[in-house]
């Protein structure tokens, strides 16, 4: 029987359960997946924290946004953005919600081709942090000679951004605790440690000046050293600090309140995404795996704040 990871109360990780739950047909348009590997990301312990409310007739909820894994029937006309979807086809699933599962259906529009160079567990990882990268730096207009400052430059999103401002041929500084330091220098970063004197320190890796700031954290500390070093306030972006971008005059982007969901641009980029991670252009840094019943665990993990990189559960 088909599992599938729900939270049965608002609060930590230990509100998680399995059951067993059949996926169901897949309906006009839609495909049902055997799950090879879902994504663990931040938001999905912030749904049931009670951070975003805690109204109990959305108990139980499904958690996870993402997934790869195999096609294993296709309704009539199910197709994706890459065109139909088959029998036997391996994809990644974005967005999709309900993703830490064995067996899931989900709409065709949700499935982007695995590229072949990506095992499950990457493939898996991909697309929220990929997608929210891409949409930080079209939000934020970075290109050729900018001179571009990642708060968080280690993290999920941190690693994506950093790579893909690189490949844009951006001059980029990356924050992140010493330990990680050199793994933003292969990425091609000019690593700076957080914390205390932040913005001097900067200062001293970028004397050109900061063009663009991209703030992956939601710290006062990276609103603040943004606010402080880059002159152009359109050209600093939030993903997490949704309280302050108003009043400071930032973009603020996603899914928090008054932030620009930026669907088309996060659906479009999917496919290019798909494409450069294929080329091994853009590298997904899986660092811990977990089985899939043991959600909890990879929530533990995820609060801290401190992980590298992508966490990915295994059916
Ligand atoms: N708006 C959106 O569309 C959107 C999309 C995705 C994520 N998010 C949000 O964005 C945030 C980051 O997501 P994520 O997936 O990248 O999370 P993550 O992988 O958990 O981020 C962990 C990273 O944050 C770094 N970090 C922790 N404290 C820091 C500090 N004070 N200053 C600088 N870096 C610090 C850590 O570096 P060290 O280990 O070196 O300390 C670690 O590398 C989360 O709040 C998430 O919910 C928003």
């Amino acid at each position: 029987m088909p599992s599938v990871v729900i939270a049965t109360a608002y609060g930590g990780p230990e509100v998680l359960s399995v059951i067993d739950e059949p996926a169901g047909q897949a309906g006009p348009g839609e495909a049902r997946i055997e799950v090879r590997a879902a994504g663990v990301n931040p938001i999905d312990y912030k749904i049931y924290s009670g951070a975003y409310g805690s109204d109990p007739a959305k108990l139980p909820i499904r958690i996870g946004f993402e997934a790869s894994g195999v096609v294993t029937a296709a309704g009539p006309g199910a197709a994706g953005p890459a065109g139909p979807v088959l029998v036997g086809d391996e994809v990644i699933v974005y967005r999709t919600s309900g993703g830490y599962a064995s067996e899931l259906v989900v709409p065709g529009q949700a499935l982007v081709p695995k590229p072949a160079a990506l095992d499950w567990a990457q493939a898996a990882g991909l697309m929220l942090t990929g997608v929210t990268a891409w949409h930080a730096l079209v939000a934020s207009g970075v290109g050729d000679g900018d001179t571009v400052l990642v708060h968080g430059g280690a993290g999920g999103v941190g690693i994506m951004a950093v790579q893909l401002a690189v490949a844009r041929g951006a001059t980029v500084l990356a924050t992140a605790s010493p330990a990680r330091h050199d793994f933003l220098r292969e990425l091609g970063a000019i690593p700076v440690a957080y914390g205390a004197g932040l913005a001097d320190r900067v200062r001293q890796a970028a004397p050109q000046g900061i063009d663009v700031a991209l703030d992956l954290v939601g710290t006062d500390e990276a609103v603040d050293v943004s606010l402080e070093l880059a002159a152009d306030r359109t050209r600093i972006v939030t993903i997490a600090a949704f309280a302050r971008a108003g009043s400071a005059g930032i973009k603020a982007i996603g899914g928090g309140p008054g932030a620009d969901p930026g669907t088309e641009i996060r659906d479009a980029a999917r496919l290019e995404l798909a494409r450069l991670a294929g080329d091994g252009k853009l590298r997904v840094f899986v660092t811990q795996t977990f089985p899939l019943a043991e959600a909890a665990a990879a929530h533990r993990a995820i609060i801290t704040g401190h992980t590298t990189g992508k966490i990915a559960l295994i059916p």
